[in-house]
């Protein structure tokens, strides 16, 4: 079947995150069993070249990405701003036709999310979005894949994010809507999440809501999540670190939310900061089983890109 573009968790819904999560439980299942099994011996991207672009720094997306397309049986390729044209003011369109004749997908990281879009519009490849300042769709399914693995079902769920309102929890706003589990938001006065994605959610019959106390957003949750309080791109402000303060996962939040309740946090972590040590290093974080998860959450990204998972693939 046709190629997707993969720049929203939206472009594929509810069924195909569905399916893309059971792929993933199956390939890290069979890599787990490894040398007995072995992982991927179907090799469904054989010969195919992932162009990945970086205009933001990254260590878990480069890396997940680069290791999942050669253990499907391609290749990656990197870009960074700092060493192609791109860099000198060529622009998305034209260099998103360029690697569409020579490359089989492309992972884009950028600073404006109406440059995926351009790429996609241009260049007659998959495209997939590997972290705008609006959304972290890839970071979303290992996240849904780390909540499901520890045991909590999806639909149903209490997830509380605390703190700054960014594309990662853009992203989260848009799988609860998908997914069927609801949100409470903690965040400062004044923060105001993203209306697109909040209104969608709500219209898809999640219960979405925003608070300014902490605790209140932490109670009863299933899982809290956080994430820097500073992203890429934005300006080191210490008034805002002072905001967001009141909003640290610490011990005493986690206590408000339901007992055995997991941590996430898509790192690189601030400890201090956004999550207090104890809580980054105690027994409720699965922080690194997340990490992992990018691996195989973006390899099943990929072959739903490729039309090879999901509805309507073959
Ligand atoms: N979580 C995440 O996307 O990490 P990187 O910035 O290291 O890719
Ligand atoms: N919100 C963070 C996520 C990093 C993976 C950022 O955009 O920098």
């Amino acid at each position: 079947m046709a190629y997707r573009h993969f720049l929203d968790l939206a472009d594929a819904g509810g069924n195909d995150i569905a399916a893309m999560i059971n792929d993933a439980i199956d390939r890290k299942a069979a890599r787990k069993g490894w040398p007995k099994g072995h992982p991927d011996a179907d090799a469904p991207l054989s010969g195919r070249v992932l162009a990945m672009v970086f205009e933001k720094n990254s260590t878990r997306t480069r890396v997940s990405f680069d290791i999942a397309i050669r253990q499907l049986g391609g290749t990656p390729l990197i870009l960074d701003s700092g060493t192609s044209q791109l860099g000198r003011g060529e622009t998305v369109a034209d260099t998103a036709r360029v690697l569409g004749r020579m490359a089989d997908a492309i992972m884009v990281r950028t600073d404006d999310h109406a440059k995926v879009e351009e790429m996609a519009r241009h260049a007659g490849i998959p495209v997939i979005n590997g972290l705008t300042d609006r959304s972290h769709p890839c970071q979303i399914v290992a996240d849904l894949l780390t909540v499901i693995e520890h045991g909590q079902a999806l639909p149903g769920l209490k997830l509380a994010w605390l703190g700054d309102c960014n594309n990662v929890m853009n992203s989260l706003v848009q799988a609860a809507g998908l997914m069927k589990f609801d949100m409470a938001i903690g965040t400062p006065e004044g923060y105001v999440p993203d209306p697109l994605y909040i209104e969608a959610a709500r219209a898809a019959g999640s219960t979405i809501t925003v608070t300014h106390d902490a605790a209140e957003a932490a109670a009863g949750a299933d899982v809290v999540v956080t994430d820097t309080w500073i992203s890429m791109g934005q300006e080191h402000a210490e008034a805002k670190l002072a905001e967001l303060a009141p909003f640290q996962v610490n011990a005493a939040l986690m206590a408000k939310a339901k007992p055995g309740a997991k941590f996430l946090h898509c790192l690189p972590a601030h400890v201090g900061e956004e999550v207090s040590e104890d809580v980054f290093e105690g027994p409720q974080s699965v922080v690194f089983d997340e990490a992992e998860n990018r691996i195989h959450a973006q390899k099943s990204v990929l072959l739903w890109s490729f039309g090879l998972l999901g509805d309507g693939a073959g």
